[in-house]
């Protein structure tokens, strides 16, 4: 594991997004896994700026988002799918028709989408690297804990210190939905290299617990720490 310090969020995000690059220049056809939230927003913000430089091209790049919420329409502004049109995918020259996949919570047979979004990420070849955030209970996607590490894409009913946090993206916590569909534990520490960043105060605690406490699904992010290549960016901020 590489741990990488640095002072504040908009470092963070410049290095993640260098990380990125490196990987789009070193292989044009990379496969990457994204997620949503706050902390990788900035990062999104970089990798646009360096993409309208013609310092990147996205062109022949293929993207797997971790999550989305269950039963929440795609042309909601808190769906994931558009949460990555809006701070990504239109603004770089990437395919989104073909080449960007979410996977579908409002699919009728969400154990056969999570089954048909592996499947996916196997036939393009795996993910060469994926972007990791951590929330406040320690989940990565959304694989919240529990008494085993969930392996394929699958169903999550989301915690309350979840549905909290991420009330600020709606109007009410009540409006958050309850359930989500998530990339699983396979397809994650398969990918080739994690690339996990963390900001803020409120990470502090469950990051440190995630590298050096227990592998334990009560700290699904802990997982991680077998993992054979992961670089972790965290701000002192
Ligand atoms: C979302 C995802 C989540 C977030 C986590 C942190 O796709 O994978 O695991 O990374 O909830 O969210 P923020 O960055 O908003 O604190």
């Amino acid at each position: 594991m590489k741990i990488i310090k640095v002072k504040s969020y908009e470092e963070m995000s410049r290095k993640a997004a260098d990380i990125i690059g490196a990987q789009v220049i070193l292989k044009p056809n990379c496969v990457i896994g994204l997620a949503t939230g706050s902390t990788p927003v900035g990062t999104y913000r970089n990798l646009i700026e360096d993409n309208e430089k013609g310092k990147l091209d996205f062109s022949a790049v293929t993207t797997f988002n971790l999550d989305e919420y269950v039963k929440l329409d795609v042309s909601s502004p808190q769906s994931y799918r558009y949460f990555m049109n809006d701070n990504l995918f239109n603004h770089i020259n990437i395919d989104k028709e073909n080449n960007t996949f979410v996977p579908n919570g409002c699919a009728k047979d969400l154990v056969a989408e999570g089954e048909a979004y592996d499947a996916k990420i196997k036939a393009y070849g795996g993910i060469d690297l994926q972007l990791l955030g951590i929330g406040v209970d320690g989940h990565i996607g959304f694989n919240e804990p529990d008494e085993v590490f969930t392996a394929p894409t699958h169903e999550v009913v989301l915690d309350e210190s979840t549905i909290e946090a991420n009330a600020r993206f709606f109007s009410c916590a009540d409006e958050v939905p309850k359930t989500a569909i998530t990339m699983g534990m396979k397809s994650i520490m398969q990918a080739k290299k994690i690339l996990f960043i963390a900001n803020g105060k409120n990470k502090k605690e469950i990051t440190e617990k995630a590298f050096f406490g227990p592998i334990t699904p009560a700290v699904p992010a802990s997982i991680l720490q077998l993992h054979p290549d992961v670089t972790v960016i965290i701000s002192e901020e």
